[in-house]
C-alpha cells in the first residue's frame, strides 16, 4: 500500500532509493517516483508504471545527489498516472514529500488552501499534505494566523529556535485527519530530511554517515541493520551530524536503536523463478522455524512465550474472536475449528473490516485474537483498538516483528516465518494456521483432553513439515494439471470442515493472480445454488481428505460429475476407492483431519501459482492487489 525510502547521507542517492523502491515494490507498483535535492533545489522524477519504467526515464550516470526520496504508489486518491505519482511538491516548488496513507480531511484541507490562493497539479490526498506545509513554511514569521482548522494565535506562532521546515511539518500535520508515514525535503534545508508517521509504518535505518527512512526494513537491511521504529505522532529530524524525534506537539522523544531481524538473503529469489514459489516451497522450513522451541515432542508440551502470562486467561475463556483480513481471515476460519473442536471454547471469526463498525459485544470472558502477516493491515488494527477500548485483552498472531498490531496488541506470538514478499500470501498463512494449532492443542491439553491425545497431536504436528516436502515433490504433476484446464474461467473449490476454509483460500489465490474466477464453498452448500453454474468441462476442485465428511464428500463429487463437471480431487495417500471419482488427482499424506489444512493448501497454491505463470501473469506484484493494506 505505497512503499517510501528516503536516503540522507554520503553515497549517490539514486541508486539507492531505486534498489530500495524495488524491495519495496510488493507494497504498490502502479506508479513511482524520485526526487533528489540538487544545488538548493529538488527536482521530481515520476512515471506511471513500476520501478522499471522509472529507471529508463532517470539520468543515472551523472548523479550525484546524497539526499533524496522515493515512492511507489498504490492508488486510492486519483488515477496511477504521471501527475498523480510520488513525489508531490508544494505550490511553492520548496517543499517534495512522499506519503504512505490516506488523508481522511484532504476535500476540507484543499477547499481551504484554494481560499488561500493555493493551486493544486494532481488528483491525490498527498499534495494537500505537500502544499499544506508548503503553505505553513511561506507564512511562518509573516504575522498570519489563518489556518484550516481556525486556530490561531501561539499555534500559529514557531517556538524561538526551532527549524522553519520542521515548525511547517508540525504544524500541518497538526491539522491533517488520517494515516500517514511521510518522507518530507525541503529546498532550503538542503542537508535535512523529514520523516512522520501515523498509522502507517515508518523506520528509520541508522547506518555510519547515513540514514536511510522506509517504510519497510526490506528497503534498508543492505545498509544497516540498526534502527528506530517511529510510533504514531512521532516525527524524525535527520542531518548529516545525526537524527532527533519528537512529536507532531514539539515534544522531544527518546528512541531506542533496535536491531532489524531479517537479512538480505531472506528477501532475495534464491534461484526461484518468484518469490511465491520460493515461499512455497520454502513451507517446511518455516513451519519448523515457527515450530522451533516451542513444540516439545518429548515432554508433551507446547510453550508459546510471548503468551505465555495469559493462559490462565485464555484456558478460562468463554468466546474467543478470531478477527483478520484476505488470507489471514482464512486462516482464522480454520483456527475456528480448532478452537471449538479441539479446545472446546465457542469461537467466531469475523471480518476486521465489519467487526470494527458493528458495535461488537465483548463480555467478560471474550479473548480476541487479531491474525495479520504484515501486522499493518487497517482494518485489522482498527479492529483491534475497538476491541480494546472495549476492554477485551487482544492477542496478535503476526509475522512482521515490530509491526504496528504486534506493537498494539496486548501480547502476540510471532510466526517466524520470515519475510513474506510475494502478495499472494503463502507461508505466512500455513504459519499462521500452525500458531493456530499449537495454541489450540496447548489449551486442549489444558482444559480437557488426555495426555494420550494431546501427545499424538504435538508428534502429529512436529511431522507436518515433512509431510509437506512430500506434497512439494508433485510440483510439476501439478503443473500439468493446470495446463489442462488453462482455458477454463470459471473454477469451483470445495471442502468440508476444517477444510471449507482452505477451499475458500484455494479460490482466493487463483482469483488473486491468475485472474481466474473462482469460488470456494462448503461442499454441501454447492446444491443451494453454485451447483448451476456447472457446465460441462467446469474445474471443480475438492478436498476429499480422509475424515469424518468423506462419505459426504464423495455426494457432492458424484453431484458435479452427474453434470458434466471435472473433477480435482485432493485425496489421502494410498486412497485407490477414490481415483475412480477423479479427472485429477493429488494426494496428500495421511494427518489426523484438524491438523490437514497445512497440508490440504499446498497443491491449492501450487495450483494457483503454475496457472499464473501459464497465463503469462506477474505472480509476485498481481493487478491491483497490494500486499499490505493499509487503507480501509
Ligand atoms: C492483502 C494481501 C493479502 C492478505 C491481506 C491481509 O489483501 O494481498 O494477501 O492476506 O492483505 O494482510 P495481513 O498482512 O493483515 O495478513
Amino acid at each position: 500500500m505505497c512503499g517510501i525510502v528516503a536516503y540522507l547521507g554520503k553515497k549517490t542517492a539514486q541508486p539507492i532509493l531505486i534498489e530500495g523502491l524495488k524491495r519495496l515494490e510488493y507494497r504498490g507498483y502502479d506508479s513511482a517516483g524520485v526526487a533528489l535535492m540538487s544545488d538548493g533545489t529538488i527536482k521530481v522524477k515520476k512515471t506511471s508504471g513500476r520501478i522499471s519504467a522509472l529507471e529508463s526515464i532517470l539520468d543515472l550516470p551523472n548523479n550525484n545527489e546524497t539526499t533524496g526520496l522515493g515512492h511507489t504508489r498504490w492508488a486510492t486518491h486519483g488515477q496511477p498516472n504521471q501527475v498523480n505519482a510520488h513525489p508531490h511538491a508544494d505550490y511553492t516548488g520548496k517543499i517534495a514529500v512522499v506519503h504512505n496513507g490516506i488523508i481522511e480531511n484532504y476535500a476540507t484541507l484543499k477547499t481551504w488552501l484554494q481560499n488561500e490562493g493555493v493551486t493544486f497539479a494532481s488528483e491525490t490526498d498527498t499534495e494537500v499534505a505537500a502544499n499544506l506545509i508548503g503553505y505553513f513554511y511561506e507564512k511562518c514569521g509573516a504575522g498570519e494566523s489563518a489556518s484550516p482548522s481556525g486556530k490561531g494565535g501561539d499555534e500559529n506562532k514557531k517556538p524561538a529556535g526551532q527549524n522553519r521546515f520542521e515548525w511547517a511539518v508540525q504544524r500541518a500535520l497538526r491539522e491533517v485527519h488520517g494515516t500517514y508515514g511521510f518522507g518530507i525535503l525541503c529546498a532550503d534545508c538542503p542537508g535535512m530530511l523529514i520523516g512522520a508517521k501515523k498509522g502507517s509504518p515508518l523506520i528509520l535505518g541508522v547506518g555510519d554517515g547515513e540514514y536511510i527512512l522506509a517504510s519497510d526494513a526490506a528497503a534498508i537491511v543492505e545498509h544497516t541493520t540498526r534502527a528506530v521504529y517511529l510510533a504514531d505522532n512521532e516525527m524524525v529530524t535527520v542531518s548529516a551530524g545525526g537524527f532527533y524525534t519528537k512529536t507532531i506537539n514539539n515534544v522531544a522523544v527518546t528512541k531506542q536503536l533496535q536491531d532489524i531481524e531479517f537479512s538480505l538473503e531472506q528477501i532475495e529469489l534464491d534461484g526461484f523463478t518468484h518469490h511465491m514459489l520460493k515461499e512455497i516451497f520454502e513451507q517446511p522450513k518455516a513451519l519448523s522455524t515457527c515450530m522451533g522451541g516451542r513444540v516439545d515432542v518429548n515432554n508433551n508440551k507446547i510453550r508459546l512465550g510471548g503468551i505465555e502470562e495469559y493462559f490462565r486467561e485464555l484456558t478460562r475463556a468463554r468466546r474467543l474472536i478470531i478477527t483478520a483480513c484476505g488470507t489471514a481471515f482464512h486462516a482464522g476460519v480454520v483456527g475456528e475449528f480448532l478452537f471449538e473442536q479441539l479446545a472446546r471454547i465457542p469461537t467466531e471469526t469475523e471480518y476486521a473490516s465489519e467487526f470494527r463498525y458493528r458495535n461488537p459485544i465483548i463480555e467478560d470472558g471474550t479473548v480476541v485474537l487479531a491474525i495479520s502477516q504484515s501486522g499493518e493491515t487497517a482494518d485489522t488494527l482498527a479492529a483491534v483498538e475497538q476491541a480494546k477500548e472495549r476492554g477485551a485483552t487482544v492477542l496478535g498472531i503476526v509475522n512482521v516483528v515490530g509491526s504496528t498490531i504486534a506493537r498494539t496488541t496486548d501480547a502476540g506470538v510471532y510466526l517466524h516465518v520470515g519475510p513474506e514478499i510475494g502478495v499472494a500470501s503463502t507461508k505466512a498463512f500455513t504459519g499462521q494456521v500452525t500458531v493456530l494449532t499449537m495454541l489450540a492443542i496447548e489449551l486442549s491439553r489444558r482444559r480437557h483432553i488426555s495426555t494420550d491425545e494431546a501427545s499424538r497431536y504435538i508428534r502429529e504436528l512436529s511431522e507436518i513439515p515433512d509431510k509437506i516436502s512430500r506434497i512439494l515433490e508433485q510440483s510439476e504433476h501439478i503443473k500439468k494439471i493446470a495446463e489442462s484446464n488453462l482455458d477454463k474461467n470459471n473454477w469451483l473449490f470445495l471442502g468440508r470442515g476444517v477444510n471449507y476454509p482452505v477451499a475458500l483460500e484455494g479460490a482466493l489465490k487463483l482469483k488473486e493472480i491468475s485472474y481466474i474466477h473462482a469460488e470456494g464453498l462448503p461442499a454441501a452448500e454447492m446444491k443451494h445454488g453454485p451447483i448451476a453454474l456447472i457446465v460441462d468441462g467446469m474445474p471443480a476442485v475438492f478436498i476429499a481428505t480422509a475424515g469424518p465428511q468423506y462419505e459426504k464428500i464423495i455426494g457432492n463429487i458424484m453431484e458435479v460429475r452427474a453434470r458434466g463437471g471435472k473433477t480435482i480431487i485432493v485425496a489421502t495417500e494410498g486412497n485407490d476407492h477414490i481415483r475412480q471419482y477423479a479427472d485429477c488427482l493429488i494426494t496428500i499424506p495421511d494427518a489426523p483431519e484438524l491438523l490437514q489444512p497445512m497440508l490440504t493448501v499446498i497443491p491449492l497454491q501450487l495450483l494457483a501459482y503454475h496457472a499464473a505463470v501459464l497465463r503469462g501473469h506477474d505472480v509476485d506484484k498481481p493487478r491491483n492487489l497490494a500486499k499490505s493494506v493499509t487503507v480501509e
